[in-house]
């Protein structure tokens, strides 16, 4: 299956991944014209159920439209009560990374389990956390996915203001887990993205500060010069040509 698309998005980082939450849905395919030739390498879909979150948004007709309209790996949040159910249509629709929420699972043994589950679909999975939920309910479940979300809001809307304590987890995640690919999604901005960064972020989810601009390749050029002016304070390991790791 299409698990070495999850390559793409490592080979991605770091990157800024457009949520797919405030764009113009009369007008999809122009919108993810106008986010590839902006240089975006990785789509975010937020999926909403209005009931693990009480907002509502799109689902499987919507993935499988965009996926028709584009080749780029499809990143897919689900904000939802029971990501199982809809792990296999998500993938037949074209997901690529399905990253489910610990607040919708029992504890940390079923987390893993589901997680073991959607990997053998042949995608990416993924772990997100809220700002309020203890770093604890993760348990183990880290050996078992491919990426980490730190919430930087409370799951469920966009337009929210960041809350920083998504840096201390993201700073400990790093330290922890050097290989992990590590995500924050909520309120990133050119005020708040560096500090992102620093703290040894890979992926970055923008949605106002993308949607909100007239000119997306404007917005995500700055956000991306942001990104590297500031050096990851440590990270996984890169390899320059003479095979050294720095
Ligand atoms: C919020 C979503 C986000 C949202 C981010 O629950 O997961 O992906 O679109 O929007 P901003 O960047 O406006 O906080
Ligand atoms: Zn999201």
């Amino acid at each position: 299956m299409n698990r070495a698309v999850l390559d793409s998005i490592r080979n991605a980082a770091p990157g800024i991944l457009p949520s797919l939450l405030q764009c113009d849905f009369g007008n999809l395919q122009k919108e993810v014209e106008q986010l590839v030739s902006a240089g975006t390498e990785v789509l975010h879909l937020d999926v909403m159920d209005g009931h693990f979150v009480p907002n509502l948004t799109y689902g499987m007709p919507i993935v499988e439209g965009l996926r028709r309209h584009t080749d780029l790996p499809l990143d897919v949040h689900l904000m939802i009560s029971d990501p199982l159910a809809y792990a296999q249509p998500m993938v037949d629709a074209g997901a690529n990374l399905l990253t489910f929420h610990i607040e919708a699972v029992q504890n940390a043994d079923d987390a893993a389990d589901i997680a073991r589950k959607i990997r053998r679909m042949g995608v990416g999975v993924g772990v997100a956390i809220n700002p309020e939920t203890s770093m604890e309910t993760l348990g183990d479940c880290l050996d078992d996915v491919d990426l980490v979300l730190v919430m930087s809001v409370q799951a469920g809307f966009g337009g929210q203001s960041f809350n920083p304590t998504a840096l201390t987890r993201i700073s400990e995640l790093r330290q922890r887990y050097p290989d992990l690919l590590i995500e924050i999604d909520g309120g990133i901005n050119l005020d708040t993205i560096g500090q992102a960064r620093r703290a040894g972020c890979d992926l970055f989810v923008v949605g106002s500060a993308i949607f909100g601009q007239d000119d997306y390749a404007v917005a995500i050029s700055s956000l991306s010069e942001a990104v590297s002016g500031s050096e990851a304070v440590s990270g996984p390991a890169t390899i320059d040509d003479s095979g050294e790791a720095s």
